[in-house]
Formats: structure tokens, sequence, C-alpha cells
């Protein structure tokens, strides 16, 4: 059996990072394109990777290059191409930029890929693998968003900072759009089974929250040049694994909802089952009316970003 074919588009702070833990995992051959321009930075990633070989004991190869063609067949493409925000600038502030990128990316992933499981993780997120949708044509199972992983990571991450417990036994879920107004459903986090709102008072839980909320801009305002990339690089990777191991991981994703959650035609982030189909299901969970209201407001938002697109 032939080996995966790993194909990133973009080999940026994101980008190597998905090179590295691609290959450490052995998901597959990893394939780094980037524009002309960064060709040779790409090239010596990758061969920076392949000397890396002996000493991690892993077999893939990774390779670099700007030519479209050396992507053909790939079994998943991630896609960080873009640029990132800068202290003071919103995420939506993106748009205008990564929406051209993102356009040129689809027919050429449409053109070499046609076949396979593609994760954006550009910003504006919900936008941007909108626009990969209606540029590409590809079948809405094969299309996914990388954001809820990332955002429900970083409320997992939050309580076991605050309760100082294991984060391997936080369970959480943040829904909607990948922003200000992203919805973390508190009343559905435990950590060991236990309900969080028996362990944190409402205070701290609010506070939580909202830093969950503000994390990429608390991130962005730290560095000062560029956006977080080791958690967001993670998360595409489990999303990438779930499909090629077949795994059905439920995982908050941004997927095409075509009256789940009462949202239709938008990407929008939703507990998706991950495994070889795709996105083989999106999972609804039942919330209360505060719930219901905070996710209209989130899928509003995502709604006047996308209708900037003009798709
Ligand atoms: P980066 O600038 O380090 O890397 C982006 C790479 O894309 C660069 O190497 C650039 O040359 C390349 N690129 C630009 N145009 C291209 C094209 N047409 N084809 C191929 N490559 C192209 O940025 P980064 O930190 O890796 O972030 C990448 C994107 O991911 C940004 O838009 C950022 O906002 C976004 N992001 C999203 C999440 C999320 O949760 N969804 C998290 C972090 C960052
Ligand atoms: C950011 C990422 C996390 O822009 O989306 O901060």
């Amino acid at each position: 059996m032939s080996r995966k074919k790993i194909s990133l588009i973009g080999g940026g702070q994101i980008g190597q990072i998905l090179a590295l833990i691609s290959a450490q995992k052995q998901l597959g051959d990893v394939v780094i394109l980037d524009i002309p321009d960064f060709e040779g930075s790409v090239k010596g990633k990758a061969l920076d990777l392949m000397e890396m070989r002996p000493l991690e004991g892993y077999d893939v190869n990774i390779t670099g290059t700007s030519d479209y063609a050396d992507i053909a067949d790939s079994d998943v493409v991630i896609i960080t191409a873009g640029v990132p925000r800068k202290p003071g600038m919103s995420r939506d502030d993106l748009l205008g930029i990564n929406l051209k990128i993102i356009s040129n990316v689809a027919e050429n992933v449409k053109k070499y890929a046609p076949d396979a499981f593609v994760i954006v993780v550009s910003n504006p997120l919900d936008a941007i693998v909108y626009a990969f949708y209606k540029v590409s044509g590809f079948s809405k199972n094969k299309i996914i968003g990388m954001a809820g992983a990332l955002d429900s990571s970083r409320f997992k991450a939050f309580i076991a900072m605050e309760t100082g417990y294991s984060t391997q036994d936080v369970s959480c879920l943040v829904l909607g759009g990948h922003g200000d107004t992203m919805v973390p459903l508190t009343r559905l986090a435990t950590v060991g089974g236990v309900p969080v709102t028996e362990l944190l008072d409402a205070d701290k839980l609010e506070a939580i929250e909202k830093r969950t909320r503000m994390a990429g801009g608390e991130i962005v305002k730290l560095l000062g040049n560029g956006s977080a990339f080791f958690s967001p690089a993670q998360s595409a990777i489990d999303m990438a694994e779930s499909y090629l191991l077949d795994k059905k991981r439920v995982i908050p994703s941004a997927a095409l909802c075509e009256g789940e959650y009462d949202i239709d035609g938008l990407f929008i982030g939703v507990p998706c089952v991950i495994g070889a189909g795709g996105i083989e299901k999106i999972i609804e969970v039942k919330l209360n009316d505060d719930e219901k209201a905070a996710l209209k407001v989130t899928a509003e938002h995502v709604s006047s970003v996308v209708a900037e697109t003009k798709l």
C-alpha cells in the first residue's frame, strides 16, 4: 500500500509546524507549497526535515515546491496560504488580501487534487473556507475549516489552568464563528465528567469564556508580528489524522450547515464527525435559549463577512 500524501499550501509559521508534526506522526509524504518567492524557503525547510529523519526515525518524504503539479493526487490538503493579522487587526481585516489568495489556491487544488480532503486554516476562517467551497466546487463533506478545534483547546486549557486539573480530563465545546462572537458552551464543559459549573464560580467561568474568545488577539499582541502557530497546526493535524485513519473523532469545525442549528448556507463551527468520508455527520447538540441566541449572533456576523466575498 503506497503512503498517503499530505500537501501544505503555505509554508510559513503554521505550515512548517504542520510539516514537522505530519512527518513525526508519519501520516504520509509531505509536500510544502509556497509562492515562487518562497520556494527556496520551503525547499530548505523540507530538506531540514529530511535530514532530521535519522534522529526522529520517520521515513516519510518531505519536499518543497512552488509548482502546484507537485500536489497531484494528495489525500489531504491543508491551506494556510494568506497573511496573518498584526496587533490591532481583526481577522476580518484580512478578507481582502486572503480572498484573492484563496481563489487562486482553490483553482489549483481543484485542478491537481480534486479528491483531497481540504482543511482550510486561513483567516477570516469562516469566509475563506466558504470562498474555497464556492470557487472549487468540492462537495461539502470534503471541505472543512479549522477553528473550533483550536478555540475548544484554548477553552480547555484555561479551565485546566484555573482548576489545576489535568487538561487530559477537560471536555468542552466552542460553537460558531472563529471570532469574538464565538460561543463557548460552558454549560456542557466538564472535568472528569464533573460539570465545571460545580468546580468554578460564575465570575471565573465568565472570565474564561472571555479569554477564550479573545485568545487569538492576546497572542497576536504578545508576538507583535503574526499570530499563533503551534496550537493551530496541531488542531489541523488532529482533523487530518481523523480523516486519514478513519478515527470518527468529533471535532468542532467550520462545516457547511444546510439547516443544522437553523443555519443555512454558511460554514460555521459545529461538532463534526471526521472519518474516511470526510465530514461524515454534523451533530446537533440541544441548546438552551441563551445559547441559541448567542449562536444566532455569531451566525449573523459570519453571514455579514461572507456577504463581502460577493460569492
Ligand atoms: P505566515 O505568513 O507565516 O504563512 C503564510 C504563508 O502563505 C507564507 O509563507 C506565504 O508566502 C504563503 N502564501 C501567500 N500566498 C500564497 C499563495 N497564493 N499560495 C501559496 N502560499 C501562499 O502565516 P501563518 O502564521 O502561517 O498564518 C497563515 C494563515 O492562517 C493566516 O491567514 C492566519 O490568520 C491564519 N490562522 C488561522 C487560524 C485558525 O484558527 N483558523 C489560527 C492561526 C492563524
Ligand atoms: C488569530 C488566529 C488564532 O488570528 O485565528 O489569532
